[in-house]
Order: C-alpha cells, then sequence, then structure tokens
C-alpha cells in the first residue's frame, strides 16, 4: 500500500524523464493554446448551437450588407484549416486574410488579433492542428448581394483601417497593466463590442491613447457599456475585484452580466485564472473618466422606496415597476444579493443608450452558467405583457428613481427594438467547448 503511493509520487517524475523533452514542450504549447483559445472566445462564434466545436455556420448579421457564416477553423484538410501552415494562419488571423487571398470581413475580429504575439500565435496554431478533432462539414454561402459581395473593398479597409502592429509593451507600466492592455486589447476584442465605430465600421480607437476606446457602443441591439472611468456610467465606482468578479462569475454588488456579455463570460472570462483577470481589471483601472468629469457621482436616493410603499404612483412607470418587477427587484431597488442584481446605482441604468434596458425587459436574458449550472434566477421577458408605452414608462422609472441619472426612454426607441428582435431570447448557453 504504502509502497505503489510512493510509487504514484515518483511516477510523473519517471514519465517525465522518459518522453523526449521536446514532447513535452509541444503537449505545453497545446495546453497553453487551448487556454489562448478560450481567452479569444474562438468558440462562440465558430460554433452553432449542437454543432461541433469550431465546425462554423453560426450567422452573423453585417450591418447594411446581409449575413455572413463564420468558417470551419477545424483541421479537417477539405473543408476546415487542415491545410493551413502557421504563415496562412497568422494571416487569417492578424490581417484578415484566407489562404486563398480572399479577404475576411471584420466580424471575424481580426482587427484585434492583430496584437497577438508570435508565441501566443504558434500555440493556438498547436491547438488547433493538433487538440481539435477535425469535422468534415462546408462552409456555409454567404447572404450578401451583388454587387456588394465582391470582397476586393476589404483590401482598401485593410490599407486604410488595419494597423498591422503586434501589441507594443508600455515600459512605464507594470508587467501586470501590460498583460492587461494585452489581453483586453488583443485576443479578449472587448473594443470589438464596447468601442464605438466609424462610417466605414472601423472602430474607433484601439487602445487607451484614444479616448473613443471602450467608450461604449450598441451592437445587435445590445449596449456594451462604457468601461472607462467615468463614475455612473463606467467602471469609476468599481474597485479592481468587483471587475474581477463581475469577468470570473458574471455579477458583483454593482449587477450581473446579461445580453452578450453573457456569452463573453460563459465561454471566455469565466475560465480565464486570476491573475489573467486582475490583470485585465488593472488595466481598465487606468482608463481615465472620460464624459463624466465633474459630474455628481451616484448617491443611493431613498424617496422613490417611500412613495411606491405609499402606493403613490404618480411618478411615469411607477405603477407598472410595482406591478411586474418590484417582488424581484425590490421596492428599494437593491435586488436580492447574488441572485436578482440591484437597480440602484447600476451603471448599466445610466448608460447613455438604454437599448440594453429595453432589449433585457422585452426578451430576457441568456442565463449566466458557471461549472455547468445555469444560475437558477433569470429575468422574464414582457414583450407580450407590456406595450411600447409601458415598457417606456418602466424604463424610464428604472433609470430614474433612487438617484439613477439616466435620461427618459421613449416609445419609438422600445418600437425599434421589438421590430429587430423578434425571438426570444431565454435559451440557456452552454459552454460549447469541452
Ligand atoms: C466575433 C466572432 C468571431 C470570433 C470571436 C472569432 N472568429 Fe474567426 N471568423 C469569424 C467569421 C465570421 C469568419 C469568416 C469571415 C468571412 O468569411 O469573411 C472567421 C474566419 C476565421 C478564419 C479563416 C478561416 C477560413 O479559411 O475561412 C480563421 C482561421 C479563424 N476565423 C480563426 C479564429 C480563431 C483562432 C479565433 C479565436 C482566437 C476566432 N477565429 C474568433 C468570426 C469570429
Ligand atoms: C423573477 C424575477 C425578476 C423579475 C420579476 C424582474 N427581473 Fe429584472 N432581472 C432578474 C434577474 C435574475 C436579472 C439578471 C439577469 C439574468 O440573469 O437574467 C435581471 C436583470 C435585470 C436588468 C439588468 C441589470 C443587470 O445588471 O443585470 C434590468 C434592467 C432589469 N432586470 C429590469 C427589470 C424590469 C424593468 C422588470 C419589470 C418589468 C424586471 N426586471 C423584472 C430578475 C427579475
Ligand atoms: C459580444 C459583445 C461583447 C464583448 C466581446 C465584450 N463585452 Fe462586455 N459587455 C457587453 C454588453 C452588451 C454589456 C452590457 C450588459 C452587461 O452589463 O452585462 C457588457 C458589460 C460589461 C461589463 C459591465 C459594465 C457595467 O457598467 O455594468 C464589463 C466589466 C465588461 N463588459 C467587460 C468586458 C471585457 C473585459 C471584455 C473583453 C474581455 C468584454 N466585456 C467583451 C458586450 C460585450
Amino acid at each position: 500500500m504504502k509502497f505503489s503511493v510512493v510509487l504514484l509520487g515518483v511516477l510523473p517524475g519517471i514519465l517525465s524523464v522518459v518522453l523526449s523533452g521536446s514532447a513535452l514542450a509541444q503537449n505545453d504549447n497545446v495546453t497553453r493554446g487551448e487556454y489562448l483559445a478560450r481567452l479569444g472566445n474562438c468558440v462562440a462564434c465558430h460554433t452553432v448551437e449542437g454543432g461541433a466545436p469550431f465546425a462554423g455556420g453560426l450567422k452573423m448579421h453585417v450591418p447594411g450588407l446581409g449575413n455572413i457564416y463564420s468558417t470551419n477553423i477545424t483541421p479537417d484538410p477539405d473543408t476546415g484549416i487542415g491545410g493551413y501552415s502557421l504563415q496562412d494562419f497568422d494571416n487569417a488571423m492578424r490581417l484578415g486574410v484566407a489562404k486563398d487571398g480572399h479577404h475576411l470581413y471584420p466580424a471575424m475580429p481580426y482587427p484585434s488579433y492583430a496584437k497577438i504575439t508570435s508565441d501566443d500565435m504558434q500555440a493556438l496554431y498547436d491547438y488547433f492542428m493538433q487538440a481539435v478533432a477535425p469535422v468534415r462539414q462546408p462552409n456555409r454561402a454567404n447572404e450578401i448581394p451583388a454587387p456588394q459581395n465582391a470582397r476586393w473593398p476589404l483590401a482598401v479597409w485593410n490599407a486604410l483601417q488595419l494597423d498591422e502592429d503586434r501589441f507594443q509593451p508600455e515600459p512605464t507600466r507594470s508587467e501586470s497593466w501590460n498583460r492587461g492592455a494585452y489581453l483586453v486589447q488583443g485576443l479578449g476584442h472587448c473594443g470589438a463590442c464596447h468601442t464605438p465605430r466609424g462610417w466605414m465600421m472601423q472602430e474607433l480607437g484601439t487602445d487607451e491613447s484614444s479616448p473613443a476606446f471602450l467608450s461604449g457602443a450598441q451592437l445587435d441591439h445590445w449596449y456594451a457599456s462604457s468601461l472607462n472611468g467615468d463614475p455612473n456610467s463606467g467602471l469609476g465606482r468599481w474597485s479592481q475585484a468587483d471587475i474581477v468578479a463581475f469577468l470570473k462569475t458574471g455579477k458583483n454588488r454593482f449587477g450581473k452580466a446579461f445580453g452578450t456579455m453573457v456569452e463573453v463570460v460563459n465561454n471566455s472570462t469565466a475560465h480565464m485564472t486570476d491573475a489573467d483577470l486582475n490583470a485585465m481589471a488593472e488595466y481598465l483601472k487606468s482608463l481615465p473618466a472620460l464624459n463624466e468629469m465633474g459630474v455628481t457621482e451616484y448617491q443611493y436616493d431613498p424617496a422613490s422606496t417611500e412613495t411606491l410603499l405609499r402606493f403613490d404612483f404618480s411618478a411615469a412607470g411607477a405603477q407598472e415597476y410595482y406591478q411586474n418587477c418590484m417582488h424581484c427587484h425590490g421596492a428599494d431597488g437593491i435586488g436580492q444579493a447574488a441572485y436578482i442584481p440591484p437597480l440602484a446605482g447600476n451603471p448599466v441604468l445610466m448608460d447613455p443608450d438604454p437599448a440594453s434596458l429595453i432589449n433585457i425587459t422585452l426578451n430576457g436574458s441568456l442565463r449566466v452558467v458557471l461549472h455547468g449550472q445555469p444560475e437558477p434566477y433569470d429575468m422574464p421577458a414582457y414583450r407580450l405583457l407590456l406595450d411600447d408605452q409601458q415598457t417606456a414608462a418602466v424604463v424610464t422609472y428604472i433609470r430614474t428613481a433612487w438617484g439613477n441619472l439616466g435620461t427618459p426612454v421613449t416609445a419609438a426607441a422600445v418600437a425599434t427594438i421589438r421590430a429587430a428582435t423578434d425571438t426570444a431570447a431565454d435559451d440557456v448557453v452552454v459552454l460549447r467547448m469541452k
């Protein structure tokens, strides 16, 4: 008995002597590549619900053009990227050029992945070639009418918009700040959703030198909030630990992940090491306040709670809130810790653009899944219960109650999002990778 325990203890040592050093290094690279694929959230776009991991086929809408489908990136030689050399892979990942020379749409976030280091690219390549199961599945044709389906304008786009430089560390900053900057700007491609876009659909900033970087943007009818230091709608009141908790568990004392951020948490940030989460949080906390400089910082105001409890519904939307929302989010707007997020003081309530609030009220949200377990409580969908006017009123109410500094919402804004989101989105997002 004792003997076998001792033997088990030394077995890994014996094995590592037996295995050649290079084979081990190879395995290390594959393991690291798998982690990097998590950081890059490749699975979210390259996998359809119920489909084989990385076999592609996810429909993505390109505004003004039509629909494109993500491609098969398993190492199948005929339908996937099995014939790609490391250089071909790097060209697709960083320059948006496929092996046969055609240009990719920037729906593939190559403008962010351009920052990936050559070591990390090698590890990603090793992972895809050696550890991902090849799947024979031809790519679906895109649905873009001629002549817009010509890909040559993408080459012009690249010439004008693409910064091909890999990440350049900032020598005056700490190692962890630089690690965070690398992950946020590069593999994490946080700017793909959180940075506003210009008329050519280019992100209006790819690092902290631009004030537009991560300053908040709407994509797919969800508004990805500002991640800069703005005290009310940004992360100014969040500590580094608050940011880490949000990315790791999908929730913290300010709110809960919802909308497209749920896919990011479920497939990517929940799997990151604490060191990497802290590095990203350190970097985000270094972004200055931008639009709310000198603005009064949010202060909780209990007046709305008292009015609600007196059955005084004179404020627009107060009655709708009382009837539909109060049993979960509370008369005090504080929710139920860990399960039902607060609405009072939650930065998303004070976003300049209310798209996310309208969308979640009409359609509910995907659930956060941690360690394979979906969250028990869910935000219900109200699209059949509340009309545009009532929805606008209740969203206006939560944006302005308890001291929240949001602006009113119109019924027209609700009608637009209702029309654009005609299917309720309350499926459970499963972890697609393994
Ligand atoms: C936000 C969605 C999104 C994410 C995240 C994403 N991709 Fe893509 N990718 C796409 C789309 C869409 C295409 C096809 C674009 C086209 O056909 O113009 C594509 C194309 C590619 C191609 C070109 C393959 C070919 O021959 O068609 C490769 C390689 C690739 N992606 C690898 C990756 C890897 C590796 C990751 C993770 C580090 C990743 N992608 C993350 C959307 C995404
Ligand atoms: C059954 C309980 C329940 C009811 C009723 C409810 N919510 Fe929610 N709400 C949630 C949960 C849980 C979340 C967190 C997101 C998720 O997990 O779906 C949430 C999230 C939200 C959010 C996003 C805040 C964040 O940080 O996640 C807003 C805004 C919101 N609810 C508004 C409303 C409004 C407006 C109503 C009434 C029309 C309402 N809720 C009714 C449970 C509820
Ligand atoms: C696919 C789009 C998308 C990507 C990519 C994305 N986010 Fe988000 N994010 C959102 C949306 C939408 C929200 C607003 C809903 C919410 O609060 O969950 C959000 C909210 C957040 C919040 C909470 C902000 C607040 O004020 O409550 C943080 C923090 C955050 N994201 C960090 C990140 C980081 C870090 C990355 C990159 C690793 C990232 N996001 C990538 C869509 C995205």
